[in-house]
C-alpha cells in the first residue's frame, strides 16, 4: 500500500451520489453556469455538498445559506475550505436566519435554489433585474410562492412535483429511514410487533411496507376511505382508529396534519408502546399536551437516546422518540433519507437550474413542475448506472 487517506462522512456521501458525480463530469465540459452566480437556501448537510460541488463544476459561483435549525457546522467548514461563500449559522432564530437570506440576495445571484420559498419570497418583495429564475425543492415552498407568481414572473421549477421525487423519496426513502430510525433510537426488534401507521399517502405506504417486510403485523389508519380501501387491498389490516391505537406496540404518524394522536388518546395507548412521527412538523403527536396532562404522573428522559418515557397515573408507560419531531432527522446520528433518493432529487435540481440558465423557459414557467423531459433524462441516467 503506498498511499492511504482519512475520509469524512461528507466524502462518503459525495462519492455515493453517482448521478451527481456523472453530472459534474459532464458540466466540467459544458459549463452551463459559466459567468453566473447561484444563491442557495437549502439544508447545509452532506448530501447538499454533492449538489453544490456539481453546480460549481458547471462554472457557477455560489453564495449559500441554509434553512432554519438544520445547518451542520462540518458542512459549512467543508464548503468554506473549498472557497465557497457560506453565510449561515445553526439557528432557530428567524431574524438571524433572515439576515443570512438578505446577505445572499444582496449578492444579486442570477439563479436561486430555494427550499421552502425563503429566497424567492424575499426576491418578490425586492426584485432585481438580473434574476433569471431558479428552483424550489418543497411542497410548502410551492404553496408559499404560488400567490406571488405575478410579482415573481420568472421560471421557477418545483422539484417536489416530479414523480421521481414522489416515489424515490416520499414512498421509498422515508419508509426506509423511519424504519432505520426506529432501530437506531431503540435498538429493539420489529419481529412480531403490532405497528399502526397513521396516513397511507406516499410516505405511509413505504413505512407500512418496511415494517411488514421486517416481520411486523402492520395496521393502517387513514382518514380517507378510498385510501383505506387501498391499504386493505394491499394486505394491511385497517381497524377503526380506536382499536388501531389500543393494539399497537409501535405507532407511527406520517400524515402532514396536526393532532393525529392527542391527550384524548392517552387512555388507549398500550403499556410499553413506542410513538414516533415522520411528518414534516412536530405537531402530529401532541407531545406538549401530554406533558401537562393530569393523567400523566411524570416523564423520564433518556437524554442521549432522545427518548422520553411518559408514566401514566394508572401504572402504564409509553415512549416517544425524538420529542415527536421527524424521527429520521432527530435523535442520535440522524442520517435523513438515503443518498440515492437525494441523488435523484438533487440531479433534478441541477438539470432544472441548467434549463433555466440556458434561457429555455419563459415567465409562464413560474412555479411549475419539473419538465417531463428532464424527469426522463434523470430516470434513464439512474437506470443506466444500475444496469
Ligand atoms: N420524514 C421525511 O424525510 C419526509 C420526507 C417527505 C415528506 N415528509 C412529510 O410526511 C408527511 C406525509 O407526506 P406524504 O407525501 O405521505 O403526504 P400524502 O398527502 O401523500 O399522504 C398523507 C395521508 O395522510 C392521510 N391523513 C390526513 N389526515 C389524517 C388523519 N387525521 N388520520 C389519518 N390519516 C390522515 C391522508 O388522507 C393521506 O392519505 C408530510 O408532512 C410530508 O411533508 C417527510
Amino acid at each position: 500500500m503506498d498511499q492511504s487517506s482519512s475520509l469524512s462522512r461528507i466524502d462518503w456521501v459525495a462519492q455515493s451520489c453517482r448521478l451527481l458525480v456523472a453530472t459534474a463530469a459532464e458540466f466540467r465540459g459544458t459549463k452551463p453556469f459559466a459567468g453566473l452566480t447561484i444563491g442557495t437556501g437549502i439544508h447545509l448537510e452532506p448530501k447538499t455538498v454533492a449538489l453544490l460541488m456539481t453546480l460549481r463544476a458547471g462554472g457557477a459561483s455560489l453564495v449559500c445559506t441554509g434553512n432554519l435549525n438544520s445547518t451542520q457546522p462540518e458542512t459549512v467548514d467543508y464548503l468554506r475550505a473549498r472557497g465557497i461563500k457560506v453565510f449561515a449559522t445553526q439557528t432557530r432564530d428567524a431574524d438571524e436566519h433572515g439576515a443570512s437570506l438578505d446577505v445572499i440576495l444582496a449578492e444579486k445571484p442570477d439563479l436561486l435554489l430555494d427550499n421552502g420559498g425563503d429566497l424567492f419570497a424575499r426576491a418578490a418583495d425586492k426584485p432585481y433585474p438580473s434574476l433569471l429564475g431558479g428552483t424550489e425543492e418543497t411542497t410548502s415552498g410551492r404553496t408559499r410562492l404560488l400567490p406571488m407568481r405575478d410579482r415573481l414572473n420568472m421560471p421557477i421549477l418545483v422539484i417536489n412535483d416530479s414523480p421521481i421525487k414522489q416515489f424515490a423519496e416520499n414512498r421509498h426513502a422515508v419508509g426506509q429511514s423511519l424504519f432505520e430510525s426506529y432501530l437506531r433510537f431503540t435498538n429493539r426488534s420489529t419481529n412480531g410487533k403490532r405497528v399502526t401507521v397513521f396516513g397511507y399517502g406516499a410516505c405511509g405506504k413505504g413505512t407500512a411496507a418496511c415494517f411488514r417486510n421486517a416481520f411486523s403485523a402492520v395496521s393502517v389508519v387513514d382518514i380517507d376511505p378510498v385510501t383505506t380501501l387501498e391499504a386493505h387491498l394491499d394486505g394491511f389490516t385497517t381497524p377503526l382508529r380506536e382499536a388501531a391505537i389500543r393494539s399497537a406496540d409501535i405507532l407511527v404518524t406520517v400524515t402532514g396534519y396536526p393532532n393525529i394522536i392527542t391527550v384524548a388518546d392517552l387512555p388507549l395507548i398500550r403499556d410499553g408502546a413506542i410513538l414516533m412521527n415522520g411528518g414534516h412538523f412536530p405537531h402530529e403527536i401532541d407531545v406538549e399536551a401530554f406533558r401537562s396532562s393530569l393523567e400523566v404522573a411524570g416523564i423520564d428522559r433518556y437524554e442521549a437516546e432522545h427518548i422520553e418515557t411518559v408514566r401514566m397515573r394508572d401504572g402504564r408507560a409509553f415512549h416517544i422518540l425524538g420529542g415527536g419531531h421527524m424521527a429520521n432527522l432527530a435523535g442520535p446520528r440522524p442520517l435523513g433519507n438515503t443518498v440515492e433518493s437525494m441523488d435523484l432529487g438533487f440531479t433534478l435540481q441541477a438539470r432544472c437550474l441548467e434549463r433555466v440558465a440556458k434561457g429555455g423557459l419563459g415567465s409562464e414557467a413560474c412555479v411549475i413542475p419539473v419538465p417531463a423531459d428532464i424527469d426522463a433524462v434523470v430516470a434513464s441516467a439512474y437506470l443506466d448506472l444500475a444496469r
